[in-house]
C-alpha cells in the first residue's frame, strides 16, 4: 500500500468497450487493443462497416481474445441481434478510437444507424473519443461544434494531435497515439483510485456448521453485499481475495480470485493464510457464532423427546485480525445490533482494533439479507457516524471503499 501502482495495475480489471470507426487510424486500433490488455483492461470491440476496410476483425479478435462485434443483427438467419444495452452496460468505459468525422457527428445527433452508435446512446459508463481525420474536416465549423456538443454531455475528448496526415499534409488530425490514450484512460479513470494495485481480502456469505452429515446450523446471509465489495474493488484496481461461504453467486469480475469455503474454521484457516499479505482486509461474512461441539458421524435419526444439540463458539476471525493487525493495514468490520446500535457499534470498533465498522439496519425495509439494497451506518475512529440512506447494495460497496480510501 505504501508504494504506488504501476500503471498497468492501475487499470487492472476494467472493462473497455472499443469502438473503432472508419479511418486509416484504425490500423493503430491493433496496438491500442495490445496495450489495453497488456494494462490489465478486458476489451471488447465494436467497428463500424467501413472500420472493416481498414483493419480486420481477426486481428482484433485475436488480439482482444472476444469476437469483434459490427452489425446490430447477426446475419446467420437465426434472428438473433448483437445486444447493445447488455453491451454497454458491461462496459466500465467506452472508447471511440479512431472516431471519424462522420461518427462523431453521428453521435453528436442521435443517429443510430449501427451498432457502435447504437452502444454510445445506450451508456451510461464515462466515454472518450480520440478523434482523427484530415486537418480540413477537423477545421470544419460543423466538426467544431460536434465536438462542443459531445463535450458538453460529458465526452471527454482524447487529441488530436499536430503532425504529418494520411493526405500527405501536415496539421491538426492525426489520432493520439495508443500509448497516449491508455495514458489518458488511466488517469482519468483510475489515477486517482488509492486501491490500484492493493491486495484485499474480503469475506463473504454465511458458514455451514455441520450437524451431522446432512444437516447444518447457519444463517441467510446471500453474500450479495461481500460480492458487490469485491467486483467494486476489482474495478479500481484491487486484487481481490474474495473468500465466501456457500452461497448462489458466480464470479465473472476479473481481478477477483474466489476460494470456497464451509465453515468458520475452515473460513479462519484460508484469511489467516492471505490477510498478511493484504493491505485491506473486509470481513462482510456472516460468520457464524456457535457450531455444533460434536459433529455426528452419522445421520441423527428421529425420535419422539426432544433433540438438544450443545453448540460451542466459533473463532472470532475478526478479533484475530484486529489482534493480528500488521502495520498500515485497515481492517474493516461488520455489524448487524438490534439494540443500542450506535453504543454497541462504537464500542465493537475499539474492542475488535477496527478502521471501518458497517453497522446493518435490520429494522429497515429493504436492508438486510437477501435483498439488492441495503441501509447502512459507517463508523471510523475520531469521527461522526455517517447514516446512509438506503442503497443498491452496489452503491453501498463504493461508498464503503471511498471511505477506505480516505482513510488510506
Ligand atoms: N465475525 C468473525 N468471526 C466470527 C463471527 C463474526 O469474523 N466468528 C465477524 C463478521 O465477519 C463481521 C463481524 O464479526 O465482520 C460481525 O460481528 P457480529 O456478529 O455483529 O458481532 P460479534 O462480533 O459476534 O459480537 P456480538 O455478538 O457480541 O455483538
Amino acid at each position: 500500500m505504501e508504494r504506488s501502482p504501476t500503471v498497468a495495475e492501475r487499470f487492472l480489471n476494467r472493462r473497455v468497450l472499443l469502438g473503432i470507426s472508419g479511418g486509416i487510424a484504425a490500423y493503430k486500433a491493433a496496438a491500442l487493443v495490445r496495450l489495453l490488455v497488456k494494462a490489465g483492461a478486458e476489451v471488447q470491440v465494436v467497428m463500424t462497416p467501413a472500420a472493416r476496410d481498414f483493419v480486420t476483425p481477426l486481428t482484433l479478435a485475436t488480439l482482444s481474445k472476444r469476437p469483434v462485434l459490427t452489425d446490430l443483427f447477426v446475419r446467420d438467419g437465426s434472428g438473433r441481434w448483437n445486444d447493445h444495452v447488455h453491451l454497454a452496460r458491461w462496459a466500465d468505459v467506452m472508447l471511440v478510437a479512431p472516431a471519424s468525422a462522420n461518427t462523431l457527428a453521428k453521435m453528436a445527433h442521435g443517429l443510430c444507424d449501427n451498432l457502435l452508435l447504437a452502444c454510445y446512446l445506450s451508456a451510461e459508463c464515462p466515454v472518450f473519443v480520440a478523434p482523427a481525420m484530415d486537418l480540413e474536416m477537423w477545421k470544419d465549423a460543423s466538426t467544431g461544434t460536434n465536438v462542443g456538443t459531445l463535450r458538453e454531455r460529458g465526452v471527454a475528448i482524447i487529441g488530436p494531435e499536430s503532425g504529418e496526415l494520411a493526405s500527405g499534409l501536415s496539421g491538426e488530425g492525426r489520432m493520439s497515439e495508443p500509448e497516449a490514450i491508455v495514458h489518458a484512460l488511466t488517469e482519468a479513470l483510475v489515477g486517482r483510485s488509492k486501491l490500484a494495485g492493493t491486495r484485499l481480502l474480503v469475506t463473504a456469505g454465511p458458514t455451514q456448521e455441520a450437524i451431522d452429515p446432512v444437516r447444518y446450523v447457519g444463517n441467510r446471509s446471500s453474500g450479495k453485499m461481500g460480492f458487490a465489495i469485491a467486483v467494486e474493488a476489482a474495478r479500481r484496481g484491487a486484487q481481490v481475495e474474495l473468500v465466501t461461504g456457500p452461497v448462489g453467486l458466480g464470479t465473472e469480475q476479473a481481478g477477483v480470485r474466489r476460494t470456497d469455503v464451509v465453515s468458520a474454521a475452515e473460513m479462519a484457516e484460508r484469511c489467516k493464510v492471505i490477510a498478511p499479505g493484504c493491505g485491506a482486509v473486509i470481513m462482510s461474512a456472516a460468520v457464524a457464532d456457535y457450531r455444533p461441539a460434536k459433529i455426528e458421524a452419522n445421520k441423527v435419526k428421529k425420535k419422539d423427546s426432544a433433540l438438544e444439540i450443545a453448540l460451542e463458539p466459533t473463532e472470532d476471525i475478526l478479533a484475530w485480525m484486529g489482534t493480528n493487525k500488521p502495520k498500515g493495514q485497515l481492517l474493516v468490520g461488520f455489524a448487524l445490533e438490534t439494540n443500542n446500535e450506535l453504543d454497541h457499534a462504537k464500542d465493537k470498533l475499539k474492542r475488535k482494533n477496527l478502521d471501518l465498522l458497517v453497522l446493518n439496519s435490520l429494522r429497515d425495509a429493504g436492508a438486510g439479507f437477501g435483498t439488492d439494497t441495503n441501509k447502512v451506518t459507517l463508523l471510523s475512529p475520531g469521527t461522526d457516524p455517517k447514516e446512509l440512506p438506503l442503497m443498491t447494495k452496489a452503491d453501498v460497496a463504493r461508498a464503503i471503499l471511498d471511505r477506505l480510501e480516505e482513510l488510506l
